[in-house]
Formats: structure tokens, C-alpha cells, sequence
């Protein structure tokens, strides 16, 4: 870095000098001088001194050079120092503007390298999550009904014991609310009874209050039962119902309709057989069960050797329940189901224990993506 002190003394002595080839010789050596600073400005601070040194408006040695040589020079050599200051000048400017180019090239070197990212590092791996065994099953039996023309309602998980139970066919003192044990609400004295819903089917009166036939629903979600907690017991478990109701639909339909599904749920080859049973909201009721898909009907421990599974109940509607609901009995006709979306994933999966479900035990849930 030039002292500003040695320049100011270089400029003093170069007043003495009296003929042109002094002059240029004088030049000559500001010129090594400052070849000699450019070789030492390696980052942008120093590069700014060295500028200000030579080009500094006030104390810069090239405006020295005008103030005190150029301007108190003998006629004579005016043009030779004029000449040469120009000439310096223009090489300074020069040599300045390279000297900062690569200083900026050197300092974007370094920050690439030290930015700079290895592509052959592992990547860090983000854990992705699926959808739940049940949440894939409720998808593939909406899929299935949707695919028939019905459509998708949900419904409150709390409700009122009329809608669950009464307008179900199932009053009070009927022995079949035995067998849903309820969780009713804790309410202020005075206040209308409320419940968990044990079942979906009290979406099936809501809509027929509120829709009048052609009705074809299905209805997915939760229900509670006040069940100990075991391998097929739990207190939250899921269910679809399904309710069709028109002017003309048989029995032949519903057993077309559960056919199809069945079908489609457990693959082309399942078999499906209908056994008599009792629900207050069907007459007549009805068990679904399909031929077992393990031992394809010859009898193994799954099906208890009986060749057949148990599936869900269903039916046709009660003409009691469409007195609730103010339908004509004499005019429409229609079937329900109810399934249970738990036991039919269990089954289809092979999964022993319900409580999986709701473990959410990551290493469970990563066996179904
Ligand atoms: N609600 C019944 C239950 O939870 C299941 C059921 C059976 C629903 C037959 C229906 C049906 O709609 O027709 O046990």
C-alpha cells in the first residue's frame, strides 16, 4: 500500500525535475509504484484504499500531481507532464477497475466453495403417512355403492334416544336395546336425553323425514357402545349404513345389491348366502355371510369349519319405521344394511385384533400404504 507520505515526497521531488526525459523517467517510476500497490489489494478493503490513494480527490496522488507540478510546471514541459499525467491516469483507472474485476471473481470462487453442496450426501428421509386400514375401507365401500347410484350423507354422532332407538321400531323396554349398551350424555336435571349414537341406522330416519323416495344412502361413520374392550370389542367402531327406498324395490334387488357388493369387497370368486335373523327396523332381517375366502368353502379355523363368514345384517324395511317418517307404507318398499367396517377390514386383512385400529402403532398402520 502506497504511503501517502512517499508519495507526497515522490511528487515534491519530481518540482525539481527540469527536462522531458526526467519528466517521463519521473512517470516511470509512479507507474512501477503502483504496479507494485496492486500486487499487495487482495480483498475489497484494500482495493478501496489503494484507490483513494491514487485517485482520492483531495489527497490522491494523481490530483497532487495536477495541483502541485502540473499547474507550477515551466511552460515548457507543461505538455510533457500534461501528457504523462494523462497517460498515468488512464493506466491507474485502468489497472483499478482489472484489480477489482478479479477481486470480485476471487471472492465469488471462495463463497461457491464454501457453499458449496455435495450431491452425494443421503438425503434426509420425511417418514410419509397413509391412510388408516378403516379410513381405506370406508373409501372402498363408498366406492362400491357409489358406483350403484347411491350417495354419501353423514350425520351427528350425538343423538337423541328417539332417533337410535323409537323411530327405529325399538321402544322402550325392547329387549334389543340390551344388546347396544349406551352411553348417555351427563346433561343438566331437566335437560331432553341425549346419547352416542350406537348405531348409523338413525341417519336412515333423518333422511326419509327429510327426502321423500327415491331415497339410496349410504351412511359411514362412528358409533359407541358401552362393549369391554377386546379383540372385537371397542368402545368407537365404524360403521356404513345403507338405506334404499323407492316404489318398487324387491327383495330380489336387495339380494342383487348384496351380492354385487360382496363381489366387489372380497373379489369375484366369494359366494354369498342369506340366513334369517331379527332387527326391529327390518322385516324380514336378514345375516349376510360369504363363503370363507381362506378355505374357499371347505372348512378351516377362520370360518370355524363351516365354509362360511359372517358379514353384516340387513334387510327389508319394516313397514313400521315408515310410519315414523310419514312414507305409505302401502306405496314404498325398501332395503337396509348395516356394516361393520371394522370386522370387515379385520376379515379382509386378516387382522385378529380389533384394538390395532386404534393403537395407531405406526408399525401396524406402515403395513398397509
Ligand atoms: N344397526 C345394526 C347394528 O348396529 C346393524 C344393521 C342391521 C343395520 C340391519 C341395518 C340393518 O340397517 O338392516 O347392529
Amino acid at each position: 500500500m502506497p504511503e501517502i507520505a512517499d508519495i507526497i515526497r515522490q511528487t515534491l521531488a519530481a518540482l525539481g525535475v527540469s527536462t522531458p526525459a526526467e519528466v517521463t523517467a519521473r512517470f516511470d517510476a509512479l507507474r512501477a509504484e503502483f504496479e507494485r500497490d496492486t500486487t499487495s489489494a487482495r480483498d475489497e478493503a484494500s482495493w478501496k484504499s489503494l484507490r483513494d490513494a491514487w485517485l482520492g480527490r483531495k489527497s490522491g496522488v494523481l490530483n497532487r500531481i495536477t495541483e502541485q507540478w502540473l499547474k507550477s510546471a515551466p511552460p515548457e514541459l507543461r505538455p510533457v507532464v500534461g501528457r504523462s499525467l494523462n497517460e498515468l491516469r488512464a493506466h491507474v483507472e485502468q489497472g483499478l477497475e482489472s484489480l477489482q474485476r478479479s477481486i470480485a471473481a476471487a471472492a465469488e470462487k471462495a463463497a461457491l466453495a464454501r457453499e458449496r453442496v455435495d450431491l452425494s450426501l443421503p438425503g434426509v428421509i420425511r417418514p410419509l403417512g397413509s391412510r388408516h386400514l378403516v379410513r381405506q375401507t370406508f373409501e372402498e365401500i363408498e366406492r362400491i355403492f357409489l358406483s350403484l347410484g347411491f350417495t354419501v350423507v353423514e350425520g351427528n354422532e350425538i343423538e337423541t334416544p328417539y332417533y337410535n332407538f323409537e323411530a327405529l321400531n325399538i321402544p322402550e323396554h325392547h329387549p334389543a336395546r340390551d344388546t347396544m349398551d349406551t352411553f348417555y350424555l351427563d346433561l343438566p336435571p331437566g335437560s331432553k336425553p341425549h346419547l352416542l349414537r350406537t348405531h348409523t341406522s338413525p341417519m336412515q330416519v333423518h333422511t326419509m323425514e327429510k327426502q321423500q323416495p327415491p331415497v339410496r344412502i349410504i351412511v359411514p361413520g362412528k358409533v359407541y357402545r358401552r362393549d369391554n374392550p377386546d379383540a372385537t370389542h371397542s368402545y368407537v367402531f365404524h360403521q356404513v349404513e345403507g338405506l334404499a327406498v323407492d316404489t318398487d324395490v324387491t327383495f330380489c334387488e336387495f339380494k342383487g345389491t348384496v351380492e354385487y357388493f360382496v363381489r366387489e369387497f372380497l373379489g369375484s370368486a366369494a359366494k354369498t348366502r342369506l340366513r334369517p335373523s331379527y332387527f326391529p327396523f327390518t322385516e324380514p332381517s336378514v345375516e349376510v355371510d360369504a363363503s370363507c375366502f381362506v378355505c374357499m368353502g371347505k372348512g378351516c379355523r377362520l370360518c370355524k369349519f363351516s365354509g362360511w363368514i359372517e358379514l353384516f345384517g340387513a334387510g327389508m324395511v319394516d313397514p313400521a319405521v315408515y310410519g315414523f317418517v310419514n312414507y305409505d307404507a302401502t306405496r314404498v318398499s325398501g332395503y337396509a344394511f348395516g356394516l361393520g367396517v371394522d370386522r370387515l377390514s379385520q376379515l379382509k386383512y386378516g387382522i385378529d385384533d380389533v384394538q390395532l385400529f386404534f393403537q395407531n402403532d405406526v408399525r401396524f398402520l406402515r403395513q398397509f400404504p
